[in-house]
């Protein structure tokens, strides 16, 4: 029997030995197409070729692709795990022709490969083929001699394949698999594929690749018709392992062994809840592969995925009875079996098991209480006859015990309720317009008044040159176009070009002047309300200027060069980043100011030094090596190939601007940087902080900036010197000296207050009364506990030989009195325990102990006294007897 991973290069191997390039697996993060949440088909990264807008170097190619199909709302996520074949998490094992073979060879191709290459019995095999596709069923019976009554005719919604409402598509034609009649579902007679039933499974879509839908809807021929088919890999694999579920297939079962294993269920047990162990090995896989392409869990689009099904799982998990975090452990086994294919899980292993055991962490601390909340909301749901559990109930689990709504309509149905989900979307719309309200306003005004205004875009000649002649296009003061400004006001002002940047990418905006006949106008910052257009903020020193006049703009070069040696320094601790920790430390945000660099990037823990060291160091020797800094302008896709660093879920345009360090660092970046590293000086981190799960921050210095923090830190060194009055040198030496007299001192002051303590102690055998032969002494001392109480009692006793002490005192709130008996008069008949308890129900309290040693503690501080009263008077009358 073949194991999946044999039948993985097989399918590889059999097509690249037919004249395909074997393309790695693209991320499951769409590269520059913020609108698909996922790739969910191995044409994915193939689209543009198909489209005619990017060349490759091969026109065959083959991929095994890592797949999610959820999309977080309106998805099948119930599905996956009652359903033996539904997963969010899957491999498609593709061939592609772009613009090379078309039909005939890939009907040919597929035929071969399943029934010569995996033996499958033709017998098995039906085809199916759009709608008037004459020329698809003609070739099935010549090439594989299928005859026509096995190849069936479908409609649009099973036979066209298209990637969205936009994008290419095109007719295609099925590949079903029979599983014997006696699996039939359906029914019906005569049972075909064309029926809804379990019989029939769908393995190998080919799709003749033809049409481009456009924007508008209508539908246009591709350049080259072309091939593009995906065979679902766990379906394949479950026929050819002859098994009746993809999850009893290799691929699953050791997942889920893992959970039996740790659970110490029987296989039996695990057979009766078969449900929620396919969960988690689904979920295993989905948030190993998740997580290892860099989706970390979050409340925002494909984040909120990785969180939904980590905490469906988390909860399956509990059904189970799982108490504590398992999921690191069920995600190593999917790391185990598929690390040596997918290599990234295996360079990400420690990152993928901390972040999911952290997440997991977080949510099972919410978890029994959520799920308490959900029991009472049922019951009463119960009790008032209504079986739905309002939107609003349901968005507080959500904002409250971060339930995500799917998870609640999950356990919901297992109750047999429903959920109100229009009322929670509405709930949650409210949040987030709350939210947007208080923050957004000002600048969502701003960009609408300049798309309003239509101005030409402003051509930006800021990479070559930091002055040029320019001319106003428009003047807006306080949110409306005027033609002129003069001295003393502050207006924002548009020119044709200009070299100022505008702040993006984290990168702050210049400063400088323009200046003209008379005129001086200082500009503040440049900012980018819409696309295209830059906008100076201005203040008018000097002169009045109108729309219309030419004036040289001129930015603060001095504060640019500040500027691009952060930026510089930026890209080259990005790349040290993913040196010293991994490539998971990518940036998730990044700030260039002229006096310091700010860098957010995934990580979970705290640097320790040696990794600062060492972070820096590798800066430090690339800015000595003085690397060449180049930019260049290309393709989107080809920069991608070239290995340039673009940022997650980000949309470039075509073009993109490469900038590269040396052969050391390649980002896309827009911003503006130095002509080598060199002019960087030197490059020091001043502070490394958490802000938030997974994500740190890193603060540094450099150029002028680290020569400021340098100076500032030797300045305060220096001072530190003066004070201790040490050489250069010396510090450290003088600083160990002070404090080891420091603690000298803290020693011989101790020593001292205790022989202060004991000789005002002393001063209070004076007030012991004289009864016969014995004495009496009582009285409220200081002293911070009852063991202090008892010493003190103890002493006076040795003192005063024949004796009765008491002592009282109130204790962190709590009056407490010791009384001490000496032997003597223990045996004359005096017992400390009674004398405590009398002096206990002074203080509305109690008290007792042994004859010579025993305490007593209350409530009634202001009867203290009383009670040390109330013993005097007992002592007295026991002695005189
Ligand atoms: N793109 C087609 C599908 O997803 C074939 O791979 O079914």
């Amino acid at each position: 029997m073949l194991s999946s991973s044999e039948i993985r290069t097989k399918f590889l191997e059999f097509f690249e030995e037919r004249g395909h390039t074997v393309v790695k697996s693209s991320s499951l993060v769409p590269a520059n197409d913020p609108t698909l949440l996922f790739t969910n088909a191995g044409m994915v990264q193939f689209k543009d070729i198909f489209l005619g807008l990017e060349e490759r170097p091969y026109s065959r190619a083959t991929t095994a692709q890592k797949c999610m199909r959820v999309s977080g709302k309106h998805n099948d996520l119930e599905a996956v795990g009652p359903s033996p074949t539904h997963h969010t998490f899957f491999e498609m094992l593709g061939n592609f022709s772009f613009g090379d073979y078309f039909k005939r060879q890939a009907i040919a191709y597929a035929w071969e490969f399943l029934t010569q290459e995996l033996g499958l019995d033709p017998q098995h095999l039906y085809p199916t083929v759009y709608r008037d596709d004459d020329e698809a069923f003609d070739l099935w019976q010549e090439i594989a001699h299928v005859p026509s009554e096995r190849i069936t005719r479908l409609g649009e919604k099973e036979n066209f394949w298209a990637m969205g409402d936009t994008g290419p598509c095109g007719p295609c034609s099925e590949i079903m698999y029979d599983r014997g009649r006696e699996t039939c579902t359906c029914g019906m007679e005569p049972c075909t594929p064309a029926n809804e039933c379990e019989r029939w499974i769908e393995i190998w879509n080919l799709v003749f690749m033809q049409f481009e839908t456009r924007d508008d809807g209508t539908r246009v021929p591709l350049p080259h018709p072309s091939i593009d088919t995906g065979m679902g890999f766990e379906r394949i694999t479950a026929i050819l392992q002859d098994v009746d579920s993809n999850y009893d297939t290799d691929l699953f079962v050791p997942i889920m062994d893992k959970a039996r294993e740790l659970l110490g269920h029987s296989e039996q047990t695990m057979r009766e809840n078969i449900v929620p162990y396919r969960v988690i090995a689904d979920h295993s896989r989905a948030i190993t592969f998740l997580i290892g392409d860099g989706v970390l869990p979050n409340n925002e689009g494909r984040g909120y995925v990785t969180r939904l099904i980590l905490r469906r799982a988390a909860r399956y998990g509990r059904i189970l009875g799982f108490e504590g975090p398992f999921l690191a452990k069920t995600a190593r086994i999917v790391i185990d079996m598929m690390g040596d294919h997918y290599t990234e899980l295996e360079r990400r292993r420690r990152f993928i098991c901390d972040v999911i055991t952290q997440e997991e962490e977080r949510f099972l601390s919410t978890l029994s209480v959520g799920l308490s909340r959900l029991d009472e909301l049922a019951m009463q749901l119960k009790e008032d006859g209504g079986d739905m559990i309002p939107g609003e109930e349901a968005f507080k689990l959500y904002d409250t015990y971060g339930f995500p709504l799917e998870l609640t309509r999950d356990a919901a149905q297992e109750m047999g309720l429903t959920v109100d989900e229009e009322g929670f979307e509405s709930a949650m719309a409210e949040q987030r317009e709350r939210a947007r309200s208080a923050q957004q306003f000002g600048m969502d005004a701003e960009g609408e008044l300049y798309r309003r205004l239509e101005l030409p875009s402003t051509e930006f000649r800021g990479y070559e040159t930091c002055s040029c002649e320019s001319t106003i296009m428009s003047l807006i003061k306080d949110g409306t176009p005027v033609d002129i400004a003069t001295e003393g006001e502050e207006v924002d002002v548009v020119l044709d070009v200009t070299p100022f940047y505008a702040e993006a990418g984290g990168q702050m905006g210049d400063e400088g002047r323009l200046c003209g006949e008379g005129i001086r106008v200082r500009i503040k910052d440049a900012v980018s309300p819409v696309p295209n257009i830059i906008v100076h903020r201005a203040e008018i020193v000097e002169g009045t200027i109108a729309v219309g006049d030419k004036l040289m703009a001129t930015l603060d070069e001095e504060r640019r060069l500040d500027i691009a040696r952060n930026h510089t320094a930026t890209h080259l601790l990005h790349s040290a980043l993913r040196d010293v920790l991994g490539e998971h430390a990518t940036q998730s945000g990044s700030m260039v100011a002229p006096n310091r660099l700010r860098f957010d990037f995934s990580h979970l823990s705290p640097l320790t030094e040696e990794q600062r060291t060492r972070v820096e160091h590798i800066v430090n020797a690339r800015i000595r090596e003085n690397l060449p800094v180049e930019t260049e302008t290309m393709s989107y896709d080809q920069a991608v190939r070239e290995g340039a660093i673009a940022l997650f879920g980000e949309k470039y345009g075509e073009r993109v601007r490469v900038v590269r360090i040396g052969d050391y660092s390649t980002e896309l970046c827009g911003g503006t940087h130095l002509d080598a590293t060199g002019q960087i000086g030197f490059f020091l981190i001043v502070n490394e902080s958490s802000i938030g799960s997974g994500l740190r921050r890193i603060e540094a210095v450099t150029g002028r900036g680290a020569e400021a923090y340098v100076h500032n830190r030797l300045e305060q060194l220096k001072r530190m010197r003066d004070l201790l009055s040490a050489k250069p040198g010396e510090e450290m030496a003088r600083l160990q000296d002070m404090m080891e007299q420091i603690r000298e001192r803290d020693r011989t002051i101790e020593t001292l207050r205790h022989q202060l303590a004991a000789r005002n102690v002393d001063a209070l055998l004076d007030e012991a009364l004289n009864v016969g032969d014995a004495r009496f002494l009582s009285a409220e001392v200081d002293a911070d506990n009852v063991d202090t109480l008892r010493e003190m009692c103890d002493h006076f006793r040795q003192k005063l030989g024949s004796a009765v002490i008491a002592l009282g005192n109130i204790i962190d709130g709590t009056p407490m009195v010791v009384v001490a008996v000496s032997d003597d008069l223990v045996s004359k008949g005096l017992h400390a325990g009674k004398l405590a308890n009398l002096a206990g129900q002074r203080i509305s309290g109690g008290g007792g102990g042994r004859p010579t040693m025993a305490q007593a503690g209350g409530k009634d501080g202001s009867k203290l006294n009383d009670a040390l009263e109330t013993v005097r008077e007992k002592v007295l009358e026991q002695l005189k007897n």
